[in-house]
């Protein structure tokens, strides 16, 4: 027999296509945000790419959002050309029609009345979709596995009173989703990239000591007194005359949260770096509070902070063109391979069985200037 059948066989083959896909560096089996939920209404159809997976998202008559391949299965035409009824799409090449939130056919027009083919087992592929604070959510498991029979929860913002304003950014960054979140993470670019005259200058820029400590799929900056050279946080502090604390989660496969709390007053923000191709990612940041800031206010604020990463990451994907070598650094790029460290023990752990190794062996304090 040959090798390539032996592998067939015992099942070789379909880790080594699933190692093809890890390839690119995405994980997979993880709930990612795939749009805004007011992007999809009525009976349209929108789209969008998760992983470089092509999807047709749309909501029922019922309200259920649902996402299905963006193509269909007899010769590949995008779904999205086609029409929905509020229940089915219908291909607009030849009509077959695919229940918009199983994927299942359930009519193939051209078939004549003695026709045995068993319309019911084609399946266009459609991936479980949730909405959460606004955005839409799809579960996307790897290529040529089957979901899981209970799906983690899809995730959602943390939010500490029943009154709050959220608003929600986005901007799209021309890298690989890991560059998107060793950015993300990255204590030393503030006073470099972030300088503005509301926010803090390079001369305040200092030592500091932040305490980390391991949590499930990722690591926490833990609970701490923000830094004094930073305006919101005295202006916070001085609303309140509590003590201000924050918190920063980084969570597989892409989420950092960060809690900010004075008194009754909060604010809670998370930022996913959602992989779209392999060179091109998004930025998905959502944010709520009680602290009284009008959302236009801190909108014109965000946009400012989103926008200075957008443009280094931009001039960054220039010179990554050219493969430089790169290096990650103590201890300000700690948090970095951490991250690294996690994906790939995770990929490890899901290969072999095993539990996922954590990077971190427990508490650690990390110093840099910034
Ligand atoms: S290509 Fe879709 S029905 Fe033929
Ligand atoms: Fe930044």
């Amino acid at each position: 027999m040959s090798e390539m059948a032996k592998a067939a066989l015992d099942g070789k083959m379909i880790a080594r296509e699933v190692a093809a896909e890890t390839d690119l560096g995405f994980l997979w089996d993880f709930w990612y945000p795939a749009m805004k939920s007011d992007e999809i209404y009525g009976r349209n159809l929108a789209t969008a790419t998760l992983l470089e997976v092509p999807l047709v998202l749309g909501r029922t008559a019922k309200g259920k959002a649902f996402a299905m391949r963006d193509a269909c299965p007899h010769r590949g035409i995008p779904l999205s050309y086609g029409h929905f009824d509020g229940e089915n799409v219908q291909c607009s090449y030849h009509g077959w029609e695919f229940e918009a939130c199983t994927g299942r056919c359930v009519e193939i027009p051209s078939l004549a009345s003695g026709d045995k083919l068993k319309v019911e087992r084609i399946n266009a592929g459609h991936f479980p979709c949730e909405e959460r604070d606004g955005y839409v959510w799809v579960y996307m498991n790897a290529p040529g596995t089957r979901l899981p029979e209970e799906l983690p929860a899809a995730p959602e913002l943390p939010k500490f009173s029943e009154k709050f304003k959220i608003t929600r950014l986005e901007c799209d960054l021309p890298s690989h989703v890991d560059q998107g979140i060793i950015g993300l993470m990255d204590p030393a670019h503030g006073p470099f990239v972030h300088q503005s005259w509301f926010w803090r200058s390079k001369k305040s820029i200092h030592e500091k000591a932040k305490l980390f400590e391991p949590i499930a799929n990722g690591f926490r900056m833990s609970k701490h007194s923000p830094s004094t050279n930073s305006a919101p946080y005295q202006l916070l502090k001085k609303m309140t005359g509590e003590p201000v604390t924050t918190t920063i989660d980084f969570v597989l496969p892409n989420m950092r949260f960060e809690e900010i709390r004075s008194g009754k007053l909060w604010f809670s923000s998370r930022a996913t770096v959602t992989p779209v191709s392999r060179d091109l990612c998004r930025i998905d940041f959502v944010a709520a509070w009680n602290v009284p800031i009008p959302v236009a206010i801190f909108r014109m604020f965000a946009t400012v902070f989103l926008r200075q990463d957008q443009v280094t990451m931009i001039q960054q994907a220039e010179g990554l063109k050219h493969n430089p070598r790169l290096m990650l650094i103590d201890d300000a790029d700690r948090p970095a391979k951490w991250y690294f460290a996690l994906k790939q023990n995770l990929i490890e752990s899901r290969r072999t069985g095993a539990a996922a190794v954590h990077p971190m062996e427990g508490p650690v304090t990390l110093r840099w200037k910034s």
